[in-house]
């Protein structure tokens, strides 16, 4: 059942769990988090960003989420993944989406305000609740900047949480976008998950992102079958779990679904050197995705 994230978070708080948000750019990765998420009886979120918006199309994207979790009465929402301009928001918001995240992280600390605002009040006028960010969530060549210059600041993301009305706020506390978060082990900074938990009001929902942890065995595997993916780091999984019973209610994970999908097709194109049929070979794909899409919401939604 397709729903805003209101009462996402509201199960994760109650059951003191984190929702996973999957990144999805076609059918088959959708239909592996949806149905993944089906099977282990939990909620979810479907996040497409706007590149993956443009390789699908949007109404396709809309189209596919409302037949695939039409028969499912777990809340599930579909959610625009680091929208950077109010258009897309409302693109998004237009089109069927039931959350966007406005990404102003990049922009002044009262410009970030006023688009989210406005991003937020066309939103809620259409029940569509809204992801802010504030703190600059780093890739890894950019990670060795001063702690206070990247990681949120508590104040400010409460008068943010304030002037802008937005329902979640993902916040920057040493995680990192893509396969190579750091040169060892990520640091999570848990004081600021709770200085900025402990100035918001009780269970107000924060968000992770660049929380893959990049599965060694997927890494091998691809390069087993002729990938070659050099080095690797992803977040620990027993940082994940510390994660999910913090303020953390929404954890974002696309990497990982890119090495399961590459994993399993490479191995079943070298396996099978005589299929040329597309669905065998993007079957193979999916397995791949479900499989870990089901690991992390066994370890981090229940
Ligand atoms: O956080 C960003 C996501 O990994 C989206 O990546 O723009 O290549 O789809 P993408
Ligand atoms: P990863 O690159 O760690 O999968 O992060 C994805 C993400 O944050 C999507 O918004
Ligand atoms: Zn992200």
């Amino acid at each position: 059942m397709k729903t805003n994230t209101k009462k996402i978070f509201e199960y994760a708080n109650r059951k003191n769990v984190a929702i996973c948000a999957f990144n999805v750019s076609n059918l088959e990765t959708m239909q592996a988090v949806i149905e993944g998420a089906i099977e282990e009886n939990v909620p979810v979120i479907v996040s497409a960003s706007e590149s993956a918006i443009k390789y699908a199309g949007l109404n396709v994207l809309v189209s596919m989420f409302d037949a695939l979790t039409s028969q499912t009465k777990l809340p599930m929402a579909l959610h625009l993944d680091h929208g950077a301009s109010y258009d897309i928001c409302k693109k998004c918001i237009a089109a069927g989406f039931s959350s966007v995240m406005f990404d102003g992280s990049a922009l002044g600390f009262d410009e970030n305000i006023a688009i989210t605002r406005k991003v937020a009040t066309v939103a809620h006028r259409h029940d569509v609740t809204v992801e802010a960010e504030l703190g600059r969530i780093m890739g890894v060549e950019d990670a060795v900047v001063s702690k206070s210059s990247i990681l949120t600041d508590p104040q400010e993301a409460q008068e943010f949480v304030r002037r802008t009305g937005c329902d979640s706020l993902a916040i920057s506390i040493g995680t990192a976008h893509g396969i190579n978060k750091s040169t060892s082990t990520p640091k999570i900074y848990y004081d600021v998950i709770d200085g900025v938990s402990r100035a918001l009001t009780d269970g107000y929902p924060l968000v992770a992102h660049g929380s893959s942890c990049v599965p060694q065995a997927l890494v091998e595997n691809i390069n087993r079958f002729g990938g070659n993916i050099k080095k690797s780091q992803g977040i620990a999984l027993a940082d994940l779990e510390k994660m999910k019973k913090t303020a953390i209610c929404k954890i974002n994970m696309d990497t990982d679904l890119r090495l399961a999908f590459t994993s399993g097709v490479r191995e079943f194109l070298s396996t099978h050197p005589d299929v040329f049929d597309p669905r065998k070979i993007l079957a193979a794909g999916r397995t791949a995705v479900k499989t870990q899409v089901k690991t992390m919401l066994a370890l981090l939604s229940k």
